[in-house]
């Protein structure tokens, strides 16, 4: 959703702001404002905008405004109450312009507040919820800033991470939270506020995550939150957090994709045991020893991950298995008690959605585990146990190494759990000694990235994409599609391959390409018949096919070849030539490949 940022500190120079703002810019990217207090004018100035940072910055040089002063706040926009437009971006303020605030996240109440404080003769500027709780401020400031915050969020029911200045309480910024992620970096100089620790790496790798219904007072040289808090270690380095030399964060993060691999089962496997060792359910391990029953739960290209980790599950666990949609599963009814674990799935570790079901699953006394990215995440904080995937910063939009960080961490459990219960010794040497060749595969892979280049501008051109698949690779279909999707805006669907002559066979011909998913597997012959039901009909076909399987390159227009693997193995090699291709076309098209349309990293409103 949005980035804020706010800064209280030795530096006057409010662009440095503005940098940091710019490692935000995925979260959101419609509108961004700043405001900063002059300590010479005694004046809050505030400067906002439609459009880009760069819009905004074009705006501030327009201005003649001297960017200098302190406290300082900034934040680049994903509209979810009203439209994209320069009142409705943020900084908001209240009727005297004295108090300024920027906020990620919903309030939920902010009709029934708004229609108050008109009635008590406030004046607004914009349709947005965040406005309403500056005027709530304003109606409870007499001076002490934290305070009014203190008692204006008693009225607001949703989420926020808020971050709030005044000019008659200067030298002080007030955040709080609940939800919505908000964390600070502290260093000599100053301390940073932002909604991820990727804006701060610059500034300091040690950073304190704010908790729920915290709120943090930060002054010059200090800062003060309610309780005691432990710092955490950001391992990223700036430059990580920069492109490393390629034209887009998501072919960075493609070509990372292997090295995700090594990060995710570096110091884990167990060769010897046919086992893993997880430091992080080390405190669960008896009560998953008697789970029966495990929910896999997840939004987007995760939801994907956990289908292929439940065809996993219980191929080699014997565990009853469920996969569903976060948003969904909140409102579901189903069967859970104490011998019930939920596994939940999210790179950002901050999906709402997905935080909800968390909840849901504690609330019926189930055991919760999380598998994530981000550290220091609300996921890994509110899971009872979890394991991280160790895949970095993920900037681009579209997730693609986190997605091959999760597949390879579902397969750690998969032995983890198995040899809990059935697996032999033999299948868990087999599977662990597999995952250890993995990354060198995965290169070969990622080695033909100019031919798949090649091949996807055969393909740009067409409106409309099958993708399918079946087993293992039924969900890597959905991947492939939802990541076409996203990036090229291009119709694609993912369908399980036996589904096709049940209806989906009626669109196909000679302008509606399918790239079929048939590794040589226990699946393989099925797959092929399903070819031929497209080939009679003329449809072009792209297979992703085993290495030394000539006899398909008969059947089918283009073959992009992966190294032989175990079945179960085989999503996590398939899936990287679907994310190039899906880069190489959307590049073609020329759409903005890390910032797809409509979308955001983190989806952290319901
Ligand atoms: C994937 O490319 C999308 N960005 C989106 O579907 C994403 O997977 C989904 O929002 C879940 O995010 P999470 O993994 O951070 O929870």
């Amino acid at each position: 959703m949005c980035g804020i940022v706010g800064y209280i500190g030795k530096n006057q120079d409010v662009r440095m702001g503005l940098d940091v703002l710019r490692r935000l810019e995925y979260r959101g990217y419609d509108s961004a404002g700043v405001a900063w207090y002059s300590p010479e004018k005694k004046e809050i100035f505030c400067l906002k905008k439609a459009g880009r940072i760069d819009d905004l910055e074009k705006l501030i040089t327009e201005s003649n405004l001297e960017l200098k002063g302190n406290p300082f706040i900034l934040h680049t926009r994903w509209a979810t109450h009203g439209g994209v437009t320069d009142e409705n971006a943020h900084p908001h303020w209240d009727c005297k312009k004295e108090i300024f605030s920027i906020h990620n996240g919903i309030i939920e109440n902010y009709r029934e507040l708004k229609e108050k404080l008109l009635k008590e003769g406030h004046k607004f500027t914009s349709e947005t919820d965040t406005e309403v709780v500056c005027h709530l401020i304003e109606k409870y400031f007499q001076g002490n800033l934290e305070e009014a915050v203190r008692k204006a969020l008693k009225e607001v029911r949703g989420t926020y991470g808020l971050v709030v200045i005044a000019k008659k309480d200067p030298g002080k910024i007030v955040a709080a939270r609940l939800s919505s992620p908000l964390i600070l970096g502290v260093n000599q100089e100053g301390i940073l506020i932002a909604s991820d620790p990727s804006a701060v790496i610059t500034h300091t790798r040690q950073v304190i995550n704010l908790d729920d219904n915290e709120i943090a007072v930060l002054k010059m040289d200090n800062f003060h939150i309610l309780k005691e808090k432990a710092f955490v270690q950001i391992d990223w380095t700036p430059e990580e957090a920069q492109k490393g030399g390629y034209p887009h964060f998501m072919l960075k993060e493609i070509m990372e994709e292997p090295e995700t691999i090594e990060n995710a089962v570096r110091g884990r496997l167990l060769p010897d045991e046919g086992n893993v060792k997880l430091g992080g359910l080390a405190l669960v391990e008896n009560r998953l020893r008697g789970t029966k029953k495990v929910f896999l739960i997840a939004c987007g290209t995760a939801s994907y991950a956990a289908r292929a980790g439940e065809y996993m599950l219980e191929e080699y666990t014997n565990l009853s298995t469920e996969v569903d949609l976060a948003s969904e599963f909140r409102y579901r009814k189903p069967i859970i008690d104490k011998s019930t674990a939920g596994i939940f799935i999210s790179q950002s570790g901050e999906t709402a959605d997905t935080l909800a079901a968390i909840r849901e699953m504690k609330e019926k006394g189930a055991l919760t585990i999380g598998i994530t990215n981000v550290v220091g995440s609300s996921q890994s904080r509110e899971t009872a146990a979890g394991i991280y995937t160790r895949s970095g910063q993920e900037v681009a939009v579209a997730s693609t190494k986190a997605f091959i960080g999760q597949l390879a961490t579902l397969a750690m459990l998969t032995v983890y759990l198995g040899r809990q219960r059935e697996m032999s010794l033999v299948m868990g040497k087999r599977i662990v000694s597999e995952l250890a060749k993995l990354p060198d595969l995965a290169r070969k892979v990622l080695s033909q990235s100019s031919e798949i280049e090649k091949i996807s501008q055969k393909y740009k051109d067409f409106k409309n994409f099958w993708f399918m698949g079946r087993k293992y690779n039924y969900p890597i279909a959905l991947e492939g599609t939802l990541k076409l999707k996203e990036t090229s805006y291009l119709h694609a669907e993912g369908v399980a391959a036996g589904e096709l002559k049940h209806g989906a066979l009626a669109l196909i011909d000679e302008n509606f390409p399918t790239v079929a998913i048939c590794p040589s597997d226990s699946v393989y012959e099925k797959m092929i018949s399903n070819i031929q039901e497209i080939k009679a009909r003329k449809g072009p076909i792209l297979a992703i096919a085993t290495e030394g399987n000539e006899d398909i390159k008969k059947i089918v227009d283009d073959v992009i070849y992966i190294p032989k693997t175990l079945e179960m193995l085989t999503p996590i090699l398939a899936t990287i030539p679907l994310h190039l291709l899906a880069y190489y076309i959307a590049v073609t098209l020329g759409n903005d490949v890390d910032k797809p349309r409509n979308l955001a990293k983190s989806v952290t409103v319901e």
